[in-house]
């Protein structure tokens, strides 16, 4: 299947005065806490909110997987991919489009509507059951792990950030038993500290190991990617 660039390309933002001027401003209204009031205008103001709707894409995280694949080539037509954390489910429409349909297993422990073209699991990835039904899904292996999975926040920062590693853990974990040689697996992680010991463990997994904040990563967020490619565990034949 060809490489659909559906709501793809280059990934721009608008910058400078005309954004500014084009901003819509929100006044605090009663009985909306100034928390809700500020993620309102972020929504309403942000670019990509506006081209995943325009794109037909339900998150705008898709266009953080887009620029990824743009970047790292790893969703080649035919390849088998796991999303772990897919919910709503931008980055399994993008898997769909580049690795084709039949090939994309999306899993979340949240309700996710389907994807044409994915199976939709429903598994807690923090849960020790989840892998069998992962592995049951994939019997012959997969080409491609990826994990966006992010925690619901506390509003506690080490309490979040304990949470966070503990997923992008999990997801290395399953990456481990899943990925057949030569597999790539990518996974949100936040800068901080805590997860060098993660790190190390897939520099020794695999062949290399790349960060990259794609340009639809909020600047703010601490949140960056890590792109590990060619595994060299695997338990599955070449
Ligand atoms: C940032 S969202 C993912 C957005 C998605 N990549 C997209 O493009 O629409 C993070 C997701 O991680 C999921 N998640 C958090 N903890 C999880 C867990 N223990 N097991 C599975 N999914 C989890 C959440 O339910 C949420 O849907």
């Amino acid at each position: 299947m060809s490489r659909s660039r559906r709501g793809g390309g280059r990934t721009r933002t608008p910058r400078g005065s005309a954004a500014k001027r084009d901003q819509v401003r929100l006044k605090t209204a009663r009985g909306r806490k100034a928390s809700s009031t500020r993620w309102l205008s972020r929504q309403l103001n942000d670019p990509f909110v506006a081209r995943a709707k325009k794109a037909g894409y339900r998150s705008r995280a898709a266009f953080k997987l887009t620029e990824l694949d743009d970047r790292f080539r790893f969703l080649r037509a035919g390849a088998r991919v796991v999303d772990l954390g897919a919910a709503p489910g931008g980055w399994t429409q993008v898997a769909v489009e580049r690795a084709g349909r039949g090939n994309v297993i999306a899993v979340d422990v949240s309700p996710m509507d389907p994807v044409a073209g994915a199976l939709v699991v429903s598994a807690d990835i923090l849960d020790g059951s989840a892998i069998k039904t992962i592995l049951g899904a994939t019997e012959r292996g997969v080409d491609v792990v990826l994990s966006d999975m992010a925690p619901a926040s506390t509003g506690h920062r080490s309490t979040d950030h304990l949470r966070i590693v503990a997923l992008a853990e999990a997801a290395f974990d399953v990456a481990c038993r899943i990925l057949r040689p030569h597999g790539v697996f990518v996974a949100k992680v936040y800068q901080g500290g805590s997860e060098r010991e993660l790190l190390a463990a897939m520099k020794a997994a695999f062949r290399m190991v790349k960060h990259a904040k794609p340009v639809a990563s909020r600047r703010e967020s601490a949140e960056t990617y890590v792109i590990a490619v060619d595994f060299r565990q695997s338990g599955f034949e070449a």
